[in-house]
């Protein structure tokens, strides 16, 4: 349920719980001062034959009723009433007969009560009243008739209420007291129930915003519920883990550059140092013969080459991660893409000795869009560290093409001394070498295969590799088919 809903619905119950029983003790004062007795009676276990008995009077009172206007004379008689009185006094239902202003019969009981204290003749409300009559409470019915030649009379059945009256009087403040505890429990539960599940949501939002200017941003909101304060939770819940992706991303690209600088820097210091060394040689003097000079020269030229093919590599590295590299698409035959370029290759694998196999369908054609340029530059970094890396005495550099329904796959596999598979997933990130690869005086900066990887990628392709130890690599390269349409 919405907040809304749970706040109006307090607030009604709230308002209606306490007007509900102010109306009910309203009427039961009402009842007890004003109201028919009979009412009142229904809740007094003590009187629970009252019922009756005020139906009989009632019953007697339509009799005498009657009487008056049969016999008048007859119902004011001394004797009859006395008569009358008797048989209803164990009731404890009195007669008074006040004819003018002159009491002509009285029970005992009402004996003490004169014309004046009762109300007037035509005073009747309704056909039974409550009066106060000095210091008791009656309840008085009143039948008002004329009795020919004598006048108007008044013929009282009358009650004492008073115990009645007593009762109600301790009876309403016992009333008063559970209506003030049931208006002190409704509202304390329902405050409670309703501001629970308000302010608990609210504290734990509370604690998850602490948490997050600490810098905690592993700590989850739990949410209960579909409402405002759990849709709120949740949005923080959404913001909390975006929060933490992106703090995890630049974590990622922090350490990326630190490592970067740290390897362009090592890998720039390595010739440089040694060129510095066979310089300071050369000017020491310590190259004595032409030959030694020569190849002090040969080495530094060496490394100035190195540098220059790694600064190359850099630049073309970054220019690809910051996408600022233009390709230049066209639609090509891979078959034929592939045949011209291991043409160009034959002669240094023959040199290598190296053999190189191509298989594919001939009669098959496999439409892909490049740039020639930057795939030419993926197949040699791959060939390149298949020959760099090769083992053999007879090496071999197998290549298939084939294809399915959307892709031209190409495999490049060598025999060589293959890769460990704890380093194959690494192979494709930057300035990632073998453990020993670095050692080697096979030279290289570990750039190449990232950069086959995301001129690939700018391809729209991907690139794996399938590796195992001694046997020899498989690059897997698989491009999208150019369909005509
Ligand atoms: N055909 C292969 N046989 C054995 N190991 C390989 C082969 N290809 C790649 N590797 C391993 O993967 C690593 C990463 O290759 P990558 O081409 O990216 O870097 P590199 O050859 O070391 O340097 P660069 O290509 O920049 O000159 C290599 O250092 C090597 O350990
Ligand atoms: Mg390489």
């Amino acid at each position: 349920m919405s907040i809304k809903y749970r706040l109006i619905l307090s607030y009604l119950a709230m308002v209606l719980v306490p007007l509900i029983l102010f109306i009910l003790a309203g009427l039961l004062l009402m009842f007890i001062f004003l109201g028919d007795i009979r009412e009142v009676s229904d809740l007094m276990p003590e009187s629970h034959d009252y019922k009756n008995t005020v139906s009989e009077d009632t019953k007697l009172f339509g009799e005498l009723k009657e009487k008056s206007f049969v016999d008048p004379d007859g119902l004011a008689n001394v004797e009859y009433l006395s008569a009358l009185s008797a048989k209803l006094d164990e009731e404890g239902i009195f007669i008074v007969l006040r004819q003018g202003q002159e009491i002509i019969f009285a029970s005992e009981e009402t004996a003490h009560l004169s014309a004046a204290q009762l109300p007037d003749y035509g005073a009747a409300t309704s056909s039974r009243n409550i009066e106060k009559i000095g210091n008791e409470t009656y309840s008085l019915m009143q039948h008002d008739f004329y009795i020919p030649e004598k006048g108007s009379a008044s013929l009282f059945l009358i009650k004492d209420a008073s115990p009645l009256t007593r009762l109600m009087r301790t009876f309403y403040p016992l009333l008063f007291v559970i209506l003030v505890l049931i208006l002190v429990v409704t509202n304390g539960l329902l405050t409670y129930y309703v501001s629970r599940s308000i302010i608990k949501p609210i504290e734990h939002l509370k604690e998850a915003a602490q948490k997050i200017k600490e810098g905690n941003l592993d700590h989850t909101i739990k949410v209960d519920g579909k409402d405002e304060l759990a849709q709120l939770s949740n949005d923080f819940e959404a913001m909390r883990k975006q929060l933490k992706e992106s703090a995890e991303v630049k974590a990622r690209y922090e350490k990326n550059r630190k490592e970067l600088i740290a390897h362009i820097s090592h890998d720039l210091k390595t010739p440089i140092t040694s060129i510095k060394g066979y310089v300071e040689g050369i000017r020491d003097g310590v190259t004595n013969s032409p030959e030694k000079l020569e190849r002090y020269l040969q080495t530094i030229y060496q490394k100035s080459i190195d540098m220059d093919l790694l600064i190359n590599e850099l630049f073309l590295y970054s220019k690809l991660d910051l996408k600022k590299l233009p390709f230049d698409f066209e639609e090509v035959d891979l078959k034929d893409y592939m045949i011209d370029y291991l043409e160009e290759l034959a002669f240094d694998l023959e040199k290598r000795n190296v053999n190189l196999a191509f298989n594919y369908d001939g009669s098959g054609c496999y439409p892909v869009s490049v740039d020639r340029e930057k795939l030419k530059r993926v197949f040699s970094n791959i060939i390149d560290n298949s020959l760099k890396y090769m083992d053999k005495k007879n090496g071999e550099i197998t290549i298939s093409l084939y294809q399915n329904q959307s892709e031209v796959i190409l495999e490049l596999a060598d025999n060589g001394p293959g890769i460990s598979n704890e380093s194959l997933p690494f192979i494709f990130h930057q300035f990632y070498r073998e453990e020993g690869s670095r050692n080697k005086e096979t030279g290289g900066s570990g750039l190449g295969l990232s950069i086959a990887g995301m001129i690939i990628e700018e391809h729209g392709g991907t690139i794996e590799a399938e590796s195992s130890l001694g046997i020899g690599t498989k690059i897997i390269i698989s491009l999208a088919k150019q369909v005509d349409s």
